[in-house]
């Protein structure tokens, strides 16, 4: 495994395991899996309904909490500072731990700035190690980073071969803000990526498959990258990405397959915006 070192010296691996759209039920041998894989980041959310799934996979494996790196979101329905300190002890609960090592805000809308007073107490008080946002685009970012205190770690963000986020980097160095990867093979039913035959052509060189040379083009970025997988064997393969490097040449020619650099979906869109806070705010 690789690590990157976040702005406060908290070190994170550079691929862990997703569970978004993974049920509660699954949860928990899915998790199970990619614990038996190798796997030591796990990334969940409130809004996922799956963070028991998750404490319990890893209650019942042998890690050391220590050897484990758990993301959570707070959601948009917890926004708001009192809220938000209710929903931290509430996954901490589920999650069945003291601490969490990364928690993020999942969408920038609510009361995000009362959000972040909650979680930068939960940071002093030692029930978090890290916190960041999550879908929060260039411009809402700089002006969020820009006015609190505690600046994000992380920002989560769709990105991948096809999407590919460097139009915000500059901010987020900015900031020393890294930057995590969802969808990174494309997300689920989208299958350009994994059926790309550039990446498999790359890929071939090292016997590698597509999906693997996207996930490690996105660590040698220096992204944090966390596929999903409900199937064993496909955990497996995304996370046998560390025995090879690809080439400048290489890295630079999957640059040009960036078509959409921002993301498919627009935050700033009113009718996604309404769709989120009439349904979730
Ligand atoms: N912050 C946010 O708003 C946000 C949004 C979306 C996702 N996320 C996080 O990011 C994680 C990953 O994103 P994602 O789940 O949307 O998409 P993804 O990891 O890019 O893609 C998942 C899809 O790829 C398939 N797949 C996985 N490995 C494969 C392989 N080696 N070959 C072929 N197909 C493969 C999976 O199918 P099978 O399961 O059938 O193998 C699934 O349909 C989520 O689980 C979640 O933790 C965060």
């Amino acid at each position: 495994m690789e690590y990157i070192k976040l702005s406060n010296g908290v070190e994170m691996p550079t691929l862990g395991y997703g569970v978004f759209l993974v049920s509660p039920d699954e949860c928990e041998r899915c998790v199970s899996d990619a614990l038996s894989v190798g796997y030591r980041l796990i990334d969940t959310a409130q809004a996922y309904a799956n963070e028991e799934g998750v404490g319990n996979a890893w209650r019942k494996s042998a890690i050391k909490r220590e050897d484990l790196f758990i993301v959570t979101k707070v959601w948009i329905s917890n926004a708001g500072e009192e809220k938000a300190a209710k929903s931290i002890d509430e996954s901490l609960r589920k999650l069945q731990t003291e601490y969490i090592d990364l928690l993020l805000i999942h969408q920038a809308y609510g009361d995000v700035f009362g959000s972040w007073r909650a979680m930068e107490k939960a940071y002093r008080d030692g029930k978090v190690r890290a916190i960041g946002v999550s879908n929060f685009q260039a411009g809402r970012f700089f002006d969020f980073a820009h006015y609190v205190d505690v600046k994000p770690m992380v920002n989560q963000l769709q990105c991948n071969a096809l999407i590919q986020q460097t139009g915000i980097e500059p901010l987020l160095d900015e900031f020393g803000t890294k930057m995590m990867a969802w969808g990174p093979l494309g997300g689920q039913g989208v299958d350009g990526i994994v059926n790309s035959e550039e990446l498999a052509t790359i890929g071939a060189k090292y016997h590698k498959s597509a999906a693997q040379v996207a996930l490690r083009w996105l660590t040698q970025r220096g992204i944090v990258a966390i596929p999903k997988s409900s199937h064993k064997d496909r955990m497996a393969q995304n996370f046998d990405i560390f025995d090879f490097a690809l080439t400048a040449d290489e890295m630079a020619q999957i640059s040009k397959l960036n078509q959409h650099d921002t993301g498919t979906i627009n935050f700033g869109d009113p009718q996604f915006v309404k769709y989120l806070i009439e349904n979730y705010g």
